[in-house]
């Protein structure tokens, strides 16, 4: 075999090319990840707070967003969280769970990195970094050609695992989109999601101040709805429940925030106004809300008299503001703090379960550059390992 000859390369030494690699070489193929930053795996190291949210024990395809609901849910079925966790164990990392089956690294998600660069050295992975690629093609011996500062490799089999857009200063980059459509792939628009959103003219001025407020809401928006922790920062909303709900929300399209979310808010006012009727609205709210948040919604929403004075029609009308926060968001903070990219590469010309190319025999799609996309909370690593694992297995 030719030094510059590999049974497989891997373009992307993120979460899902590291996983595949490690299998592929596994099976006794000669394998060789081109990262194009300085070193791999830099995702992983930023996630979670830098603990790494590893995997979600509640894995399913309802918690994917794709044109075909349906891809991800072979490979996931194949490759679950309780493998992932086995591998974890085995190299005496110490996990927790915290809410909703979140398993994150009591100590940093450093660890995950070294735990798939040693499983990859075990079985003999090359891993070239800052190896941007200038250009891939296919020979008419049917063998990729990647020229890169390595000069040209080729090989047999070619895995892109280039991620999303997002995060550009870690070395994201739309480079697995062009490969894709240079091979004829369709590409489905990408855009920002798991991001903060952004509020403007008389929204975010009437939050002014209230940056690191923080309280529990439901967040609805395209059909999906999030009840979770809605933070206010000095560009608009921000938290696990604007995250997860950003990715099922476009510029224009309403989005609901339940500021009472689970509780009866009519039945909430009618019983102060029953008990407590002389207290003060903003009193009251400052009891179920943050207080400074209560007294914000006061200044702006709701205008603050004794529970006395108010009627019925105004009770309700309270309520429904509660429910329905009348805030509207302008954008999102875009690719500069998104956690994923939603969109990519169209799943209809990639195999479920090899991950190949149904267009060029040899090529293969894994991660995030597919058309694939998780929610917050361990879900989009989940997909890289599952994607990983099966094109692994295949190449
Ligand atoms: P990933 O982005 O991991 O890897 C792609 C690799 O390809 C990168 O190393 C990149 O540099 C490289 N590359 C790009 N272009 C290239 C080129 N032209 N040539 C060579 N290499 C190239 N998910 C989760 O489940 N739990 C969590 O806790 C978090 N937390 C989190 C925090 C933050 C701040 C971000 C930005 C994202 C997360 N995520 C997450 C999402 C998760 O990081 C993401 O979905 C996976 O890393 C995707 O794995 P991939 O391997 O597909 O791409």
């Amino acid at each position: 075999m030719r030094s510059g000859h590999y049974e497989v390369a891997v373009i992307g030494g993120g979460a899902a090319g590291l996983m595949c690699a490690m299998v592929a070489a596994g099976r006794g193929r000669r394998v060789l990840v081109l990262e194009r930053a300085n070193r791999v795996g830099k995702k992983i190291l930023m996630s979670g707070g830098g603990r790494c949210n590893f995997t979600n024990t509640g894995t399913g395809p309802e918690n994917y967003i794709s044109a075909n609901p349906h891809f991800c849910k072979s490979a996931l079925a194949r490759y679950t969280p309780w493998h992932f966790l086995e591998m974890v164990e085995r190299h005496r990392i110490a996990w927790h769970e915290k809410e909703l089956g979140q398993l994150f690294c009591d100590e940093s998600s450093k660890l995950i990195v070294r735990m798939l660069l040693d499983e990859c050295a075990k079985v003999g992975v090359r891993i070239e970094t800052e190896c941007d690629i200038s250009a891939v093609a296919v020979g008419d011996d049917g063998r990729f050609r990647i020229d890169s500062r390595l000069g040209r490799t080729t090989a047999d089999r070619l895995v892109v695992a280039s991620g999303g857009l997002s995060i550009p200063s870690m070395g994201a980059s739309g480079f697995g989109y062009e490969l894709a459509r240079q091979f004829g792939h369709g590409v489905l628009p990408t855009r920002a999601g798991l991001v903060p959103l952004t509020l403007s003219g008389k929204h975010l001025e009437r939050l002014d101040g209230l940056s690191g407020v923080s309280l529990p809401v439901e967040a609805s928006a395209g059909g999906a709805a999030f009840r979770n922790a809605m933070l206010v920062t000095h560009r608009g909303l921000s938290g696990p429940a604007i995250l997860q709900v950003s990715s099922y929300w476009q510029p224009g399209d309403g989005l609901r925030l339940d500021l009472l979310p689970g509780q009866d808010a009519l039945g909430l006012l009618q019983r102060w106004q029953r008990e407590r009727p002389d207290a003060e609205l903003k009193t009251l709210l400052s009891e179920a809300l943050p207080r400074r948040f209560a007294q914000r919604l006061c200044e702006h929403w709701l205008p603050s008299r004794p529970m006395k004075q108010y009627t019925s029609p105004q009770l309700r009308e309270m309520a429904a503001t509660l429910g329905a926060w009348p805030i509207v968001a302008s954008g999102t903070e875009g690719y500069r703090t998104a956690e994923v990219t939603l969109g990519g590469v169209d799943t209809d010309g990639v195999s479920s379960s090899t991950f190949e190319s149904r267009l060029l025999p040899g090529l293969h799609f894994i991660g995030e550059v597919l058309d694939v996309t998780g929610w917050l909370g361990g879900y989009n690593f989940q997909w890289a390992w599952a994607s990983g694992h099966a094109a692994g297995q295949a190449v």
